[in-house]
Parts: structure tokens; sequence; C-alpha cells
């Protein structure tokens, strides 16, 4: 999924310009967060073509502030905080589900151990509310700003609580699909929700639209995170960058192992919580557990779900009553998610 957009570079430059130290002793910090992001290779060397993430939530903030009828250079600090935000949640999340690779590289912790990982990631935490508060440079009123941080805490907030609902089910039966649709409205769906509010907020939507926004950001998150729970099933590693059925070897509750365990006989019920009575689920096991998945079917009940949440995106774009390049762009991104593999 090929998708450019102007501002997109300026953001990449924000960030860079951030994650810098001036002494020497420091500059494996930074390197590591450099290394994530997929500027430099391992031993640090600069990487001649990017190796980091899909950059998709400061793009939607950007093309939310255009939409909304601003200029989206004032936004700029605002989808770089967003974007180091996301990325200090995956170098810990690579820690806490134990993903050994992610953008096709070994994750931070995997190469340079859990210790620093965590301390990687606080780095780039305190510098994505650094860059936050830089709005004030590019022309939002302080009062804005501040509003715009306190949106940001709460945000993070919701991470936490979807990441504790995620981690905690890893070790339970009892799940709905309800719990599994508030788990992953904390822990993904927040961050797009603040994505196209921020950037509509910068870009002049009053408080009602603003709010729409925020739907629609909502509606991108849990169509985004449910696609990925199928790619974390049935993706290839070779086009995902991640380990393959990874969500499997995890115990992850996600909607198809939930919908699945639901429909089971007391039998086969039984056979796969024995699966998962251990702390991790071997790869005969995985291979036996995605057998009993395709046998259920309910690959396409979830893929049907999300084609919905993609098509409310697509509704709720309209009703911030957009139109133009920035929302035609916004629109063709949403659809490419849908059916995105990587
Ligand atoms: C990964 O998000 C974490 C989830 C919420 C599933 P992305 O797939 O957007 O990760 P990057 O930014 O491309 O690395
Ligand atoms: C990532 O969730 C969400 C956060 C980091 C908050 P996952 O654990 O499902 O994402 P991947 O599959 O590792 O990218
Ligand atoms: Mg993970
Ligand atoms: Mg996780």
């Amino acid at each position: 999924m090929t998708m450019t957009y102007p501002d997109i570079a300026a953001t990449e430059a924000a960030m860079r310009h951030l994650l810098v130290s001036d002494e020497p002793a420091f500059a494996p910090l930074y390197g590591m967060m450099q290394y994530h992001l997929g500027w430099l290779h391992e031993d640090f060397t600069p990487r001649s073509t990017l190796a980091g993430g899909k950059r998709l939530r400061p793009r939607i903030c950007l093309l939310c502030c255009a939409a909304a009828g601003g200029d989206a250079g004032r936004a700029i600090s605002a989808a770089a905080a967003i974007e180091l935000l996301h990325n200090f949640t995956l170098i810990h999340d690579d820690i806490q589900d134990g993903s050994s690779h992610r953008h096709h590289q070994g994750t931070v912790w995997h190469i340079w151990g859990m210790p620093q990982a965590i301390t990687v990631g606080d780095g780039m935490y305190a510098i994505a509310h650094e860059a936050l508060l830089t709005l004030t440079e590019t022309g939002v009123p302080a009062a804005a700003v501040v509003a715009l941080a306190r949106e940001f805490n709460a945000t993070v907030l919701r991470i936490c609580e979807g990441q504790y609902q995620d981690i905690g089910f890893e070790n339970r039966w009892d799940i709905t699909g309800e719990d599994y649709l508030q788990m992953i409205g904390g822990k993904t769906a927040a961050l797009f929700a603040f994505s196209t509010r921020a950037g509509a907020l910068i870009g002049g939507a009053d408080a009602r639209r603003a709010g729409i926004y925020a739907d629609l950001g909502t509606a991108i998150g849990l169509g985004f995170q449910l696609r990925d729970d199928l790619l974390g099933i049935w993706g290839a590693a070779s086009v995902t960058g991640k380990p393959e059925a990874d969500d499997i070897r995890r115990r992850k509750k996600s909607l198809p192992v939930i919908l699945l365990h639901e429909g089971l006989n007391a039998d086969d019920r039984a056979a796969l919580e024995a699966l998962y009575a251990r702390d991790e689920i071997a790869p005969d096991g995985v291979t036996t557990v995605i057998a009993q998945l395709d046998r259920a079917s309910v690959r396409a009940a979830c893929e049907a779900l999300v084609a919905r949440f993609h098509a409310d995106a697509v509704a709720l774009l309209d009703a911030t009553g957009a139109t133009g390049t920035a929302r035609d762009t916004l629109a063709a991104l949403i659809e490419a998610m849908a059916v995105r593999e990587a």
C-alpha cells in the first residue's frame, strides 16, 4: 500500500530533529530509537531504504487537518508526536508479546535486551510529548496545545487500558466479542481517534465536527486492528514483516479465536483449552489451532466486520462535510487499509 502525501516528509524530518543527542556517550540510545523507526541498520549505519512502519497515523492526522480546511503544515508536530507515541507503544508491545521481529527486522528487545528496550521506549515516550508541545511554534495557540496535551495523555491511558485487557485475556476464556471490541478500542482505536480529532481541531473544526472526526478515527482503528488480527493468524511473514501466526503462539484472544471457542462442541473446546494451558503455544499446536479456525469458517465473518468498519469510516468521513483532494485521499487510504496485507 503506497500512499504519498507531501507533508509526511516534513513529519519525518520533525521526528529526526528530536531523536538526537550532542553527547557521544548517548548516541546508541538514540541510535536504537532510529533503528526502530527504520532509519538505521543494527550497527547504526544509515539505511538507504526505510525499514520502518507505514506512518498511517501521521498521514491520517495531516489529511484530517487539510480535510477540515486547515493548513496541514500546522499539524506536523502533532503528526510527529502521534507517530512517536505509536512507536513507543510498539517497542514495549514487542517486549510484552515476546515478539522477535517487526518491519522485517529484529525487535529492539530481541537485539539489545529487555532492560534497554524499556529505556528506549521510555525515551521515545518523552520525546513524543516534547513534539506535541512544539505545536506552539507552528502557530497553534498555547491554550489549544494544553487541551491537546491533555487529550494526548488521556489517549495514552486508553492504550494502557487496552493493553491491560489484551495481556489479561491471554489467560482467560470468558471473553466476549464485546470485550474484544472494548480492548481494541483502547489499545488501537484510541490513537487513531486522537489522530483524526487532533488533525481536525488544528485544521479549524468546531467541537461538533471534531467529534465526528474522532468517531471516524475510532471506526478506522477498530477495522485496522481486526484486520491486523486476521494477519496475525493468516498473514505471510514475508509480507507483514512479523513472525507468522504470532498471535496464536501468544494465545491472543482475538475475535477469530473467540468465535471459534464459542462455536465448538464440549470435546473440541476442551482440546483447544488444553492447548492454551501453557504460557506459549508450540508450532505444532499453532498448526492445530489454525486448522480448527479454518474448519470453523470464522475468517469470513471477521472479514465482513472489517469491511463494515471501513464502510462506517467512509460514511463518517462524508458526515464531516469534507470535500476536495484531502477527502478523496483519505477515502482512498481507508479503502486500501480495508484490504491491506502488511
Ligand atoms: C501496529 O500498527 C500495531 C497495531 C495497532 C496493530 P501498524 O501496522 O500501523 O504499525 P507500523 O506503524 O506500520 O509499524
Ligand atoms: C499493538 O497491538 C497495539 C499497541 C502497541 C498498543 P498488537 O500487539 O496486536 O500489534 P502487533 O501485531 O504486535 O503489531
Ligand atoms: Mg504485539
Ligand atoms: Mg500486543
